[in-house]
């Protein structure tokens, strides 16, 4: 099953860099050859104060305040390691509202 890391690209998180952002993941992602992650742009998730934010689902994996040099973890990630528990920081009611929407297909 394929994988998805979604990465906000709307105004709020442009602002903090996640255009840049996406860009080096899809990078970074590719070097390793990670072929079932397929790293996307994402209209908004309804957190912008806390971008740049990216999701990683099916996982259910939210990512907030995210850095370049926060990137080897999630890449780390997305290749079988651990969740980034220190970019872990939305409440869950919203996460839970964001990936009810997922859930729905809606991307
Ligand atoms: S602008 Fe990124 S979550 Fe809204």
């Amino acid at each position: 099953m394929n994988r998805f890391c979604l990465v906000c690209q709307n105004v709020d998180c442009k602002s903090r860099g996640s255009e840049e952002l996406m860009k080096e993941l899809q990078e970074r992602v590719a070097a390793k050859g990670l072929d079932d992650v397929e790293v996307r742009s994402y209209m908004c998730f309804g957190a912008c104060q806390e971008g740049p934010n990216m999701v990683v689902y099916p996982d259910k994996c939210w990512y907030a305040g995210v850095k370049i040099e926060d990137l080897d973890d999630v890449v780390a990630h997305l290749a079988g390691g651990p969740q980034v528990d220190r970019l872990d920081k939305i409440d869950p009611s919203l996460k839970e509202l964001i990936y009810q929407l997922l859930d729905t297909g809606v991307f």
